[in-house]
């Protein structure tokens, strides 16, 4: 286990490790355990990659390999709030482009990085299957918002700040 974690780092290792134990034999046991690593940690630092190599006694290049290839899986923190912008092509021809930079200008953050405080993350989307509503931005897992002008996205994100 890595030394220099705090109290709460190491009992999450120490979860991952009772997981690992329980999983250990069985076929896919990578992905479930980077699964359960991305519940614990929240994403796949690396550090989190290289311990999941060394338990399961598989070269780094091969879980990073898994890592890399399915998108659900995240090497990067991810805010309070994550806020999706969809780019998928009825959104991108109304302006997603630019309620996404707006977005980037208002909270100060690239795509996929979290903002400073951790309240926020931005992150790019396929089509959300509501296209009557383009430009459509998501925030979390339900709230959608529809023909979002660049002009609205401080509105939307101030709804979300914290008191
Ligand atoms: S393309 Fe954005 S919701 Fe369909």
């Amino acid at each position: 286990m890595p030394s220099t974690k705090c109290e709460g780092h190491e009992m999450l290792y120490a979860e991952l490790d009772k997981y690992i134990n329980s999983v250990k034999d069985q076929p896919g046991v990578l992905i479930n355990v980077l699964h359960r690593a991305q519940e614990l940690f929240g994403y796949l630092s690396e550090e989190t990659q290289q311990y999941v190599a060394e338990k399961l006694n598989l070269p780094l290049s091969q879980v990073y390999g898994v890592v890399t290839f399915y998108n659900f899986f995240s090497t990067k923190p991810k805010g309070k709030h994550q806020v999706k912008v969809c780019l998928g092509t009825a959104c991108y021809v109304k302006g997603a482009d630019r309620v996404l930079e707006r977005l980037k200008e208002e909270l100060g953050v690239e795509l996929d990085e979290p903002t400073k405080d951790g309240n926020f993350s931005i992150h790019a989307v396929r089509c959300l299957g509501a296209c009557s509503m383009a430009p459509v931005v998501l925030v979390g897992e339900r709230d959608f918002y529809g023909k979002v002008t660049p002009d609205e996205v401080s509105k939307i994100i101030n709804k979300y700040k914290e008191e």
